[in-house]
Formats: C-alpha cells, structure tokens, sequence
C-alpha cells in the first residue's frame, strides 16, 4: 500500500479566496497523503462550485469528512467525530443555518449506507471514485435527498475533476502532491485498500505531465507521486513505448522550475531497473525511499501474500544503496500477524538492525472485515502485540535518532518551505523530509538553499548558512 504513513493527519481545507460565494465547506483529512490530495480536489471541485473552505467547522455550511478505513481505530474516530458534528448541525439549525454532512473516503467506500444508518444526521456518503460527482450529489441533498455514491465510476474521475486554479495553486506552498495511480490489485491479507480503492488504475502520462507542470508554473518545487501501489504505474509515453515509473520521473525531472521529485508508496516487488537508474541518475528524485516490508519472518510474509522474502527485501536495498548510496530508508511495519510466533518476530526485529531504517511507521495488526487475514486462525493477543510494538518502536526510534544525529555538521539542501514560529526564523526540508529551522536571511519561500547542520531535535534539524 503502501500507501500511507498513517498518523492520523487531520487538516482544515485550504481556505481560498476564489470566487463571490457565501458558502461555506470544512474539510477534515484522515490518513494518508492520497487523502490530502483529494481533499484538495474537492475542495477545488466545490470552489468551482460557489464554495470557499473554511478552517472554523462551526461556520461550515458543508462538512466533509475524508476518512480512513485501515485500521479499526481510524472509523471509529469518525463515528465519534460524526457524533460532536451532529451536535454542531443541531446548534446551527436552532439559529436557522442548514449544515449538509458528508462522508468521504475509504470508510465511505466500505460501510456507505450502513454510516447514513449509524449516524442518522449524515446526508451525504462518498467513495473515492466518484469525487468528480460531488456538485451533482450536493444538488440533490439540497433538494431533500439523502445521497449514497459508492460505485466504481466507468468514467476516470481525474478528467472529470476541475484543474486546480492558478490562486489556488500559488496559495499552497512550494510543495504539493499529484496522484499517478490509484487503487491496488497485490490482495495483501492484512490489507482493505484493495476493496476500498478497487484495482489498479494509472493515470495517462500526458494528465500527470500536464498537471505537474501547471504545478511547476505556480511556484511548486517539489513534488511527490501519489499511488497506493505508486511503483505499479504505467503509462503509453509519447514515444510509443510503455512507460514505467522511472520512466516518467526522467520526463517531469525535465519540467523547469520542478527542483525535487519523491514518490510514495512503493512495493518491493514493483522497483524495477529503471527506477532504480532513475535513483542512480536524477539529482532531482530526493534519497529518501518509503518501502514497506511489514514483516522480516518468511513465513508471516507468505501469509500475508507480499510475495517477496525477507532477503528479496535485502538484496533490493544493496541494489538500490548501490545506485544512491545517500538514500535513506524508510518502512512499514505489522506487528501481531495471526499466527506471528516470537521468532518470527525476532526475525523482523533482526531485518530491521540490517536495513537502519531512517524513519519508519509501525502497526498493531488490526483485523479488517471482508480480508482473509481476519478468518486467519491464532490471532495474537492484544498484550502480546503491545509488547511487540515497543520493543519494535524503541528500535526504529534509536535507529532515527542516529541517522539524524549522523546529518549534525554535514551540509546539504534544503527547500524553504515556509516562516518559522519564532520570527526571523524559515522552515525549510531536508533531502530526507526533516523540517529544517533556518534564519529567515537564508534565502526566500521556494529558494533552495545549502546549509550546514549545527544540532538535531526530536525529528527536526537546526542549520546555519553553509
Ligand atoms: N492492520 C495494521 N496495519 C495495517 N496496515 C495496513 N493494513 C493494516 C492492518 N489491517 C499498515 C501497513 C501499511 C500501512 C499503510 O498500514 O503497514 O503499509
Ligand atoms: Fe499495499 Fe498490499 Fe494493501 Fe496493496 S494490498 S495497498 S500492496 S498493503
């Protein structure tokens, strides 16, 4: 999936300043970052519409929750939050304000109606195919409807989705995400994304360019690729021939003004010889490499049907350490698999002292409904998964702590990104995704400037002018 690095990343929408409306829509993001871009879309979608975000939910004339469906906590969280709206919706309506409630995402894709029956004060319930429909649903729930949309659109939403606008774009920092690719057909057992997103669909390389460079035009920097299985795309390139994902990262490393690509998230078996010459040979594809393994045991692995071994995974990493030998790893991990004995864990454990992960997102195996991994006999008990989950998280912790102790007196080139909280003071990123705290004479929003690490912090980094 390797999608998502699932902390919970719940978000207002942009608020924009187009158009004449008096409407109103907040956006909450949960999950992943193909969430974010979406939520993005829609609220494009809706500008187009009349409507112009807001980050103050209780001055929402529209609500949208774009949910995450994952883990078992990730929908509860919305059905709590759906509670604490339906109060908000009643208080607004006592003072005569109509609120519409919609549910998007993955969470909307796999429960649909049975949401609209749990929490009686949602009108609108949207998958993530058809976001291009969202106008139209909105129409009849202002007409009295209470509105499911949850089928697979025939049509490809992406064409059907307004571009974003030029303000909208400027608006929203030097860094933005593109989807490539969606859904996902690898079936892993522990994983919904298949159900939720449907199967593998890659969008036309002359979309992905097009978009990328309106990006570019509007100040954008860096960009990341977007996919559930983002290694998986292809495309028909001008050329005639079939392109892979190196492929079209050789062509947007082209578009000027584009400084810094990143993709995410791949699967082992998806990172073929190009991509990995695309490592070796564009300075614009950051070192930094999200690919999940999940577990170090064989044996869980074949369970989970990832398809590749522990020492597949390994002898990988050498290649691609060969091509880029700044690159720095990043994983995800389930810990608690049914049926994971402690040596299979061991062997996880073991697999991580290897590798060294610079960042990684570890799990508690959580059994989803409608996947094999939840009719898996012996599941493991609650207890056990904690202990594991430490044991594991006190790892990766150690192992990021040292790779960001290691940066401490290297130089390198940051992106400024943003102003710091303290004034006088800039964020910038690092190759690696480290917020980088820089004084604001460095260099302005978008330059990307070298500097020279002077101290590390929990997860960020303190530079000097190089
Ligand atoms: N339980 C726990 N973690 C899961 N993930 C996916 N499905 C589950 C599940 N059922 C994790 C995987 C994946 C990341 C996005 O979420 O590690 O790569
Ligand atoms: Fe990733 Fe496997 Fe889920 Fe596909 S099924 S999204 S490869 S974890």
């Amino acid at each position: 999936m390797e999608q998502e690095q699932l902390s919970e990343r719940p978000g207002a929408a942009p608020t924009s300043e187009i158009g004449t409306a008096t409407k109103k829509v907040f956006v909450k993001t949960y999950g992943c970052q193909m969430n974010v871009y979406d939520s993005q879309r829609m609220t494009d979608a809706l500008a187009a519409d009349g409507y112009v975000g807001t980050e103050a939910i209780e001055e929402a004339d529209l609500v949208l929750l774009n949910t995450c469906h994952i883990r078992e906590k990730a929908a509860e969280k919305v059905y709590s939050e759906l509670g604490r709206i339906r109060g908000l919706k009643a208080e607004r309506a006592r003072n005569g304000l109509e609120t519409i409630i919609g549910v998007a995402g993955c969470v909307a894709q796999a429960e649909g109606q049975e949401i609209m029956r749990r929490e009686g004060a949602v009108d609108l319930v949207i998958g993530p195919q058809t976001y291009h429909k969202l106008p139209e649903a909105l129409r009849r729930v202002r007409g009295g409807a209470k509105v499911v949309e949850t089928d697979y659109a025939i049509e490809d939403k992406f064409e059907h989705l307004p571009q974003p606008r030029r303000a909208q774009i400027a608006g929203r920092g030097v860094t933005a995400f593109l989807t490539v690719q969606e859904g996902c057909d690898k079936f892993c057992t522990f994983c919904v994304v298949p159900y939720t997103r449907g199967s593998e669909v890659s969008r036309p390389v002359a979309q992905i360019v097009a978009e990328a460079r309106r990006l570019a035009e509007n100040g954008v920097r860096e960009i990341t690729l977007l996919g559930q299985n983002v290694n998986a795309w292809h495309g028909l390139g001008p050329d005639g021939a079939e392109w892979g994902l190196g492929r079209l990262l050789f062509a947007l490393a082209e578009i000027p003004g584009l400084a810094r690509l990143r993709y995410t998230t791949s699967h082992p078996r998806d990172m073929d010889d190009e991509l990995i010459a695309a490592h070796r040979d564009l300075p614009a594809l950051m070192p930094y490499l999200h690919l999940p393994v999940q577990s170090g045991s064989d044996r869980i692995l074949k369970a989970m049907n990832r398809r590749h071994t522990a020492e597949d995974y390994l002898r990988l990493i050498e290649r691609i350490r060969a091509a880029r030998p700044d690159i720095a790893m990043s994983g995800d991990f389930i810990v608690g698999f049914p049926g994971e004995s402690e040596s299979d864990f061991e062997a996880t454990m073991e697999l991580v002292r290897k590798v060294r992960y610079a960042q990684a997102y570890s799990f508690k195996y959580s059994p989803r409904p409608g996947t094999p991994g939840a009719e898996m006999d012996d599941h493991v008990a609650e207890s056990v998964k904690d202990e594991r989950l430490q044991r594991l998280q006190t790892l990766l912790f150690e192992q990021q702590r040292e790779f960001l102790s290691g940066l401490v007196g290297s130089g390198m080139d940051v992106l400024i990104e943003k102003p710091g909280r303290k004034p006088g003071q800039r964020v910038g990123r690092s190759p690696w995704l480290h917020p980088v705290i820089v004084d604001e004479t460095a260099g302005e929003i978008g330059d990307i400037v070298s500097v020279r690490i002077i101290n590390a912090g929990q997860g960020s980094l303190f530079a000097d002018q190089a």
